[in-house]
């Protein structure tokens, strides 16, 4: 059952799109609306707006829209019910009872239970009688109890049925346990522990919810770290190990390294703003994540040669989420714990003296450049400088390319200006190529190839175009819903998602509910957004009873036509669909 509309309207009041939006995003007023920079994509000019007049958002950069419940399911990573949960208790109102299907949130629920309870057990385990080996390999590893508790690590001992007895004897299913990825199923339907005989390390989301685990293997057998799976509570992606300490440090920036034990060595040393990626590749979210609690990221990736690969890649995705970035280079050692534990009690003070002396994400690329070039030679110089140009024209700040410009010059041996030159003759011409693929873009935009929902529009762009029209009309002039049936009959929607659309909102709207009310609940997020979009485009904020009238005549025209045509120049296709809408008419 859908959620009342009444409760609906009341927690849509009580937690204002802008307001909402504004605790994420910083926004700034552009004629009636807000922009900003989108939370869900990396961009340098604002595509992201909130429009109040309908309590939704659109981002015409990456094409996510929706209400107030869309955007704090994806900025939360919820799903419909725990979004709407999450605004109730934000506007402390009370959710309705049993009026919904939640057995998807029933089943989160437990498995942040499962979770909890295992992180506890396996604790209790390290620090209980059967927990020596785990012990004294954190020990081995520099980690104080004081370190051990604060993160909460644990050892998985090597029964393979001691925390699945254990969690059964608390009254989960064997359903709950395999889903939360603690477990695996055999083909008997007997469940047994996913880690056995590894140290384990909980990794804990910014509500405090214990959302999965890493464990390592205290041998070389490999593999060496065994992580959570994705579950209906955890995606490897959109996580951060150790943000939830991190977002509570005083710094302005994050540091990111590459594994657990490396993060656990830094915040032992003082340094509680490192975090690290889950044994993956950095990703775009990650990136878009730590943009929402730090303006600066200080990469502190292994210096092996892997180590220096993801540095480069990690600048770019880092960069485009508009942070900046510093790099650290591990002078000795392979990773930030190894450098700690060589200083001993020196550590924080020489890791400081790392940070203080790292450079910033150019420098880092000038650095590695020049390490390929011999700069004595001519050829040298040249390689060194196209390189370099690149680098350089890729900055929007020009006091900061200046700055690069004037080192670059003295130390090649050529004016400042013709370095200028060609960073202008550089970026002229991947202006001209951004300029192809956004008109490209536009193009396939308006004849219709990238419309994913509306399928229909690529071969009937005139009709759709007239649909949405009447469609965007409608939402903003609901009272005028029987002035348009009168003209228009729901039959003459040529496209299937526009006929649905219109019979939905004409559906609420007689019903006496707001149109838009419950959009996000009543369509996938997909379609929500390519709504929005609708209701929120320019041709939308356009409309106007002459626009009603010329859309209302374009699709009578269009179904005049339809029917006309001679049946012997259509298509298979054509002839199947008219047979269709023939059936339908009758119904
Ligand atoms: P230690 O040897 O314990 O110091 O590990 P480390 O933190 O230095 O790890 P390493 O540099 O080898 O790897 C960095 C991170 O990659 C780890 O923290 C894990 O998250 C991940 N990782 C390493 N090995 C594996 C593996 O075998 N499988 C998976 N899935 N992830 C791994
Ligand atoms: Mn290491």
């Amino acid at each position: 059952m859908p959620l009342p509309e009444g409760f609906l309207q009341e927690l849509k009041l009580r937690n204002d799109m802008t307001e909402v939006a504004s605790s994420y995003v910083s926004l700034k007023k552009r004629g009636r609306n807000m922009v900003g920079l989108c939370p869900f994509h990396g961009e340098k000019t604002p595509s992201f707006n909130i429009y109040s007049e309908n309590g939704s958002f659109y981002c015409f950069g990456c094409g996510v829209g929706g209400d107030v419940i869309t955007f704090i399911m994806k900025i939360e990573n919820l799903d419909y019910i725990d979004a709407v949960k999450f605004l109730a208790q934000r506007a402390g109102m009370n959710m309705p009872e049993d009026s919904f299907d939640d057995s998807m949130s029933v089943l989160r629920k437990r498995i942040y239970e499962a979770n909890r309870a295992a992180a506890k057990f396996f604790y209790t385990t390290l620090t209980g009688k059967s927990g020596a080996k785990g012990l004294n390999y954190f020990h081995s590893r520099a980690l104080p109890d004081a370190t051990i508790r604060h993160f909460g690590l644990g050892y998985a001992d090597e029964n393979r049925y001691s925390l699945v007895n254990h969690l059964k004897s608390l009254g989960f299913n064997n359903n709950e346990i395999v889903q939360a990825n603690l477990a695996y199923q055999n083909k008997n339907g007997n469940i047994s522990d996913r880690f056995y005989d590894r140290v384990m390390f909980p990794i804990i989301d910014l509500r405090g919810n214990v959302i999965a685990f890493g464990g390592r293997i205290m041998s070389d057998a490999k593999p060496k770290y065994l992580n959570t799976s994705d579950t209906p509570v955890f995606k490897k992606s959109s996580n951060l190990f150790a943000l939830n300490f991190a977002k509570n440090s005083d710094e302005k920036a994050l540091i990111l390294c590459e594994g657990y034990m490396d993060v656990i060595a830094l915040h032992q040393a003082g340094f509680t703003n490192a975090v690290a990626t889950l044994g993956t590749a950095l990703t775009p979210e990650q990136a878009l994540l730590m943009k929402r609690y730090c303006d600066e990221v200080i990469i502190c990736y292994d210096s092996d040669e892997a180590g220096q690969k993801a540095t480069n890649r990690a600048i770019d995705l880092l960069r485009n989420a508009g942070l900046l970035v510093r790099v650290i280079s591990i002078p000795e050692g392979k990773d930030p714990d190894e450098f700690l534990r060589n200083k001993g009690d020196k550590g924080r003070d020489a890791f400081k003296n790392v940070i203080e002396g790292s450079g910033n994400d150019i420098e880092y690329r000038f650095r590695k450049m020049k390490t390929k070039y011999n700069l004595e030679l001519s050829e040298g110089r040249v390689g060194y400088l196209n390189e370099a140009v690149k680098i350089l024209s890729a900055l929007d700040n020009e006091m900061e390319q200046d700055v690069y410009v004037s080192t670059l010059a003295k130390e090649v041996g050529v004016t400042p200006d013709s370095i200028r030159h060609q960073i202008r003759k550089h970026s002229r011409s991947k202006y001209n190529k951004r300029q192809k693929d956004n008109f490209r873009k536009l193009q396939s935009d308006l004849n219709g190839r990238n419309d994913k929902i509306n399928t229909e529009r690529y071969k009937k762009q005139r009709v759709t175009t007239a649909e949405e029209g009447v469609i965007a009309y409608l939402v903003k002039n609901q009272d005028k819903l029987s002035y348009i049936s009168s003209q228009l009959d729901e039959n003459k929607f040529q496209t299937e998602f526009n006929r649905k659309l219109y019979s939905y909102f004409s559906e609420r709207i007689k019903n006496g509910d707001d149109a838009l009310m419950s959009v996000s609940g009543d369509f996938t997020p997909e379609e929500t957004a390519k709504i929005f979009r609708i209701i929120n485009s320019d041709f939308a904020k356009m409309a106007n009873d002459e626009t009603l009238r010329e859309n209302i005549g374009v699709i009578n025209d269009e179904y005049a036509r339809l029917k006309l045509s001679d049946i012997s120049s259509a298509s298979d296709e054509d002839i199947q669909e008219r047979l269709r809408r023939l059936r339908d008419n009758r119904k």
